[in-house]
């Protein structure tokens, strides 16, 4: 008689593909992506996971119910030699009543939190919300203080604890404003005004992105949201506020090389005559910790790269090649960085 030897090895086909499939479905490390969607960071991403927890056991639940109603019916009623034809029925009353009051009740029970949920993310904060107005461009984001007169780019700094009131508009073509860790997506729409309402519960960055295709550089239209404790938002504000630092040295060069470059047709440092207002305000660019709609880290070789050569880094966006000189280069790389 043959014996057949079972090598453990025939569990590995299976193991490749429950692991694959752990994978690519981003099961592994689940919640810890700096982009997860299902730990909540504030109360509106908290009123989305709410929902999204009590929609996964109802789905769940009728999931079980009707795989046991599949296998039992499938076990037990299967086909037997001796069988003969079944009496034939058409339609049965009280299953029919049966099966279309069940789902309704479950669509019920969801669509009252759900229905809370809208209500409760379009309600906006009172007198003590913090408005920001968020501009969508080509492919940064331009981001507003109107209460403190601020203005800065791709990093959105709030206070923890504290109704923000997001004013989201577009100064070109269709964006989508996006923090997942605190809460869902908001189209940016050229000539319509959004809002976007949130609290978020804890300090830290948070990383983001536009989430509506844009053109050429969408991937790379990203933005970074600081929350801060009170305290520190209050002393970032005031920073923001005061005038530049003096440029001096290789610093007072640079501020020399940008007054007489076509920096200041687009961009504006107030206090200086560089009003522009194509591309992002870089009054205190020098305290930000990204470049480039936070596609960059901001290094001063990486700010180098960038006043290289635009183009190299970002095809397509609106900052042309200005074939500066290294000494310019150099120079303006220190005066930026100087505005802190
Ligand atoms: Cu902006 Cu995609």
């Amino acid at each position: 008689m043959a014996v057949r030897i079972r090598s453990p090895l025939r569990w590995v086909p299976l193991a490749l593909l429950l692991a694959a499939t752990a994978v690519l479905s981003g099961c592994l490390g689940m919640g810890e992506g700096p982009q997860t969607t299902i730990v909540p960071f504030s109360d509106h991403a908290q009123r989305i996971q709410d929902l999204y927890v009590l929609v996964f056991w109802m789905a769940a639940g009728v999931f079980v119910v009707v795989e046991a109603a599949l296998v039992y019916a499938t076990l037990r009623y299967r086909r037997r030699p001796d069988d003969v034809l079944p009496p034939q029925v058409h339609g049965n009353t009280r299953l029919e009543v049966a099966w279309t009051i069940a789902p309704a009740v479950v669509l019920f029970v969801i669509a009252i939190p759900t229905i809370q949920a809208i209500f409760a993310a379009a309600t906006p904060p009172g007198s003590d919300g913090l408005e920001i107005v968020v501009t969508g461009h080509q492919w940064w984001w331009e981001l507003e203080y109107p209460d403190a007169q601020v203005v800065t780019a791709n990093e959105v700094h709030i206070p923890v604890g504290r109704p923000i009131s997001f004013t989201l508009k577009s100064a070109d073509v269709i964006h989508s404003f996006w923090v997942p860790r605190l809460g869902g997506k908001m189209d940016v729409v050229p000539g319509h005004t959004n809002h976007l309402y949130l609290t978020a519960y804890q300090a830290g960055t948070y990383l983001g992105q536009c989430v509506e295709f844009c053109g050429l550089q969408h991937a790379n239209m990203k933005l970074r949201l600081i929350a801060h404790t009170p305290e520190e938002f209050d002393a970032w504000v005031q920073s923001q506020q005061a005038p530049p630092s003096q440029a001096a040295g290789k610093a007072q060069e640079g501020a020399q090389v940008f007054a007489r470059s076509a920096c200041v047709g687009c961009h504006t440092v107030a206090g200086t005559p560089a009003q522009g207002k194509i591309g992002p305000n870089l009054t205190h660019v020098g305290s930000r910790t990204s470049l480039a709609g936070a596609v960059l880290d901001n290094t001063p070789e990486n700010l180098a790269r960038w006043l290289r050569d635009p183009q190299e880094v970002k095809p397509g966006n609106q900052m042309p090649n200005l074939h500066l000189s290294d000494v310019d280069i150099e120079a303006l790389v220190a005066y930026l960085e100087s505005l802190k």
